[in-house]
């Protein structure tokens, strides 16, 4: 199979992540931070080892504000339902994923004021209309790093330099940018960024996070056993135990931590440089495919490694079906669970075959890949 999945999550992880879970779960895999057992302590460490990684790896302003959760949606509900009361205003954009844009939606239903910046047709948002879409009463700035579905970077930092100064806070999607694009959080001024351990951060799914500036202070979710002020039923307000209830999933933790180990030692930027040039390697073939049409920016400076394209005369979900049974060739069709931003980029309701490198994508499966399609064109 040749995997250009690695948008919805990385394949392969690497062989570090494999052997070190294995291990984990044969030999120490107890509950952290519950016992004073050699197992737990050890279980305790890897946790807190992998806390320090993330803490590294993403600039947070000190090692206890990350907080683990189960995925990237897990974090930005953490956030988002965590700070936003009835009354407040949010800005947000159009083209968030619905891990974001649903959220907001619940909380519109119960009286939050939302506004919705629009995106050019490429997917970019102009840092300018999201500070003029600021009001004083504005408690939140929600916007995605990279999207998801054009691959387009937005202008947080630019956004930062101005929220940082107001009261609003800003959090970041950036679950396909952590590990795979530079991100620090103190250096960018981001309050908060949720990130999903399972893509760029190469961990196993079940692991993300939400990292916290200083200004960010979100209440619990949820309440429960952390391990710790046991004496007392009153959930513990220091962090990060404050947002982490329940036993944590501490074998996932272990392969995050080889999977951040792994990309550190590649480098983000190694990384990031591998990805594009795969992506543009791939938009390049397709272009001379004819019938494509490929969706959002052509520079590659502002993009992650995700590239989207139609063929003309066909579903997206058939081009994906033939790539995957023909050819061997995973990809993902349709929505991306983004109707926002296939409406900003004018590909509502059908979608987009999205092609999606990893750090292990090599230049034989790009020209596979675009082989196949060619093929598959060539046949409609
Ligand atoms: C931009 C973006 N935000 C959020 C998510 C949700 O991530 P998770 O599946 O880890 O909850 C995704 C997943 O594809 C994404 O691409």
């Amino acid at each position: 199979m040749i995997y250009l999945d690695n948008a919805a999550t990385t394949f392969p992880k690497p062989e570090g992540v494999y052997s070190a879970m294995d291990r984990f779960l044969r030999t120490s895999c107890a509950n952290p931070g519950r016992s004073g057992h050699r197992m737990a302590v050890e279980s305790q460490r890897v946790v807190s080892q992998c806390r320090q990684a993330v803490a590294g790896l993403l600039g947070a302003p000190s090692v206890d504000r990350v907080v683990f959760a189960l995925n990237a949606t897990d974090a930005i509900n953490t956030a988002i339902k965590g700070l936003v009361r009835p009354g407040d205003h949010v800005v947000s954009t159009l083209m968030e994923h619905n891990a974001v844009a649903r959220p907001l939606k619940r909380l519109e239903a119960e009286g939050v004021e939302v506004t919705y910046v629009p995106a050019s047709a490429k997917g970019e948002v102009r840092a300018a209309d999201v500070i003029g879409a600021l009001r004083p009463e504005t408690r939140l700035v929600a916007m995605i790093h990279a999207s998801n579905v054009a691959g387009t970077l937005q202008p947080v930092e630019e956004v930062a330099a101005v929220t940082r100064c107001r009261d609003a806070l800003l959090l970041v999607d950036a679950a396909q940018t952590a590990g795979a694009v530079p991100v620090h959080i103190a250096d960018m001024g981001i309050d908060l960024l949720a990130f999903a351990g399972h893509k760029g951060t190469l961990g196993p799914p079940g692991t993300g996070g939400l990292v916290l500036g200083m200004r960010a202070d979100p209440r619990p979710l949820r309440e429960g056993g952390t391990g710790t002020r046991s004496e007392s039923v009153e959930h513990p307000d220091e962090l990060p135990e404050r947002l982490e209830a329940g036993t944590m999933n501490v074998s996932g933790l272990v392969g995050l931590l080889e999977g951040v180990r792994h990309v550190m030692e590649r480098s983000v930027e190694g990384i990031r440089e591998h990805e594009l040039a795969a992506a543009q390697a791939i938009e390049q073939g397709l272009a001379r495919v004819p019938g494509v049409t490929l969706h959002g920016p052509r520079r590659f400076v502002r993009r992650a490694g995700v590239v989207s394209f139609s063929l003309e005369n066909m579903d997206p979900r058939d081009v994906a079906a033939v790539l995957d049974t023909s050819f061997g060739i995973a990809t993902r069709p349709g929505l991306h669970c983004a109707p926002l931003a296939h409406q900003s980029l004018g590909t509502y309701p059908v979608g987009t075959v999205r092609m999606s490198p990893g750090p292990f994508t090599t230049e034989a499966d790009v020209r596979a890949a675009v082989d196949a399609v060619a093929a598959i064109a060539g046949a409609v």
